[in-house]
C-alpha cells in the first residue's frame, strides 16, 4: 500500500496532514459531497453561507445543533488515532478542514482548524467568542450585546482566520511529506496547500477511495479509506 522504502521514510523530517470530512466518515460524521449532502432536504452547501444564516438563523442553528450532537457522540476512528500515534515517531502537523475536533480528541497536538470549530461560538457584531459548554436551547442564541451569536466556523465566501491560514501555509511550505486524507480538494484556499508543499519538493500522498482532481499530481495515491490505510503507515514507522 505505502510503496516507500525505509530510506525514503527516514528522510521525511516534517509531515503535514491535510484532512477533510472523509477522515471522520468512519466515525459516523457524514461528508459534504456525494450521497450525504442533504439535511432535511436542504443542500448543505447552501446552508453553510452567511446569506442563509441571516435569511433564517433559526434553521441554520438547528442544523449546527443537530450536527454538534452527532459530533459529540462520535469517537475518533483508527485513522485519527494513527495520526496521533505517528506523533511519537515524527514531527507531525495537521491542517484540517474539519470542525469536529476529532483530531484533538484522538490526542493530536498540533492541529490547525482552517474552517473553525463546531464547539465554538462568536458574536456577529462584537468581539465575544466562547466555547459552547451546554446545549443551546433558545435559538438563535443572543450575545450580551444584544446581537445574534453564530457558530465560529468559516462559511462559503468568508475569509479564513488570517493567523491560522498564514501558519498553515508556512507548515505546508516547510514539510517534506504531505499526506492528504479524505478531502475532495475542491474548496479554496485549503486545496492550494499541496501546491505550497510541492514548491518545497515535498512528497505528496493522497488517501481517498475516490479520485480527486489533484490525484494525477500526487506522488502516491492510496485508494482506500483512512481508517484502513493510516494504521499501516504507523506500522512502517514502528519497524524503522
Ligand atoms: N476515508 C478517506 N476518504 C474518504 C472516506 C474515508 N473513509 N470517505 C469518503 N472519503 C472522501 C471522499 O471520496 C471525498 O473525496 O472524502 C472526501 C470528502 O469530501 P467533501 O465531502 O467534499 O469534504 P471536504 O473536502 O472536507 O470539504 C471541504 O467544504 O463544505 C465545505 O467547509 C466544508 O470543510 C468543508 C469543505
Amino acid at each position: 500500500m505505502f510503496e516507500l522504502t525505509k530510506e525514503q521514510i527516514k528522510k521525511f523530517e516534517k509531515i503535514v496532514f491535510v484532512t477533510g470530512a472523509g477522515i471522520s466518515q468512519e466515525s459516523g460524521v457524514p461528508t459534504f459531497r456525494g450521497n450525504n449532502g442533504l439535511w432535511r432536504n436542504y443542500d448543505s452547501m447552501k446552508l453553510a453561507t452567511i446569506d442563509a444564516f441571516y435569511g433564517n438563523p433559526k434553521l441554520v442553528w438547528e442544523w449546527y445543533n443537530e450536527r454538534r450532537q452527532n459530533i459529540f457522540q462520535a469517537k475518533p476512528n483508527e485513522g485519527h488515532l494513527a495520526i496521533a500515534e505517528l506523533e511519537n515517531y515524527a514531527d507531525v502537523a495537521i491542517l484540517t478542514q474539519n470542525i469536529d475536533g476529532l483530531h484533538q480528541k484522538s490526542g493530536s497536538k498540533k492541529v490547525l482548524e482552517l474552517h473553525g470549530s463546531i464547539i465554538k461560538i462568536k458574536c456577529t457584531v462584537c468581539d465575544f467568542k466562547n466555547e459552547i459548554l451546554e446545549e443551546i436551547s433558545e435559538i438563535p442564541p443572543k450575545c450580551n450585546c444584544g446581537n445574534i451569536l453564530r457558530p465560529d466556523v468559516v462559511w462559503f465566501g468568508e475569509a479564513l482566520d488570517q493567523e491560522v491560514w498564514q501558519n498553515a501555509v508556512i507548515l505546508a511550505g516547510e514539510c517534506d511529506l504531505m499526506i492528504i486524507v479524505g478531502t475532495s480538494l475542491v474548496v479554496s484556499p485549503a486545496n492550494t496547500l499541496p501546491i505550497y508543499a510541492k514548491q518545497n519538493s515535498a512528497y505528496l500522498i493522497e488517501i481517498n477511495p475516490e479520485n480527486t482532481e489533484m490525484s494525477p499530481r500526487m506522488d502516491l495515491t492510496i485508494k482506500n479509506t483512512s481508517a484502513i490505510s493510516l494504521p499501516q503507515l504507523v506500522s512502517i514507522y514502528k519497524k524503522l
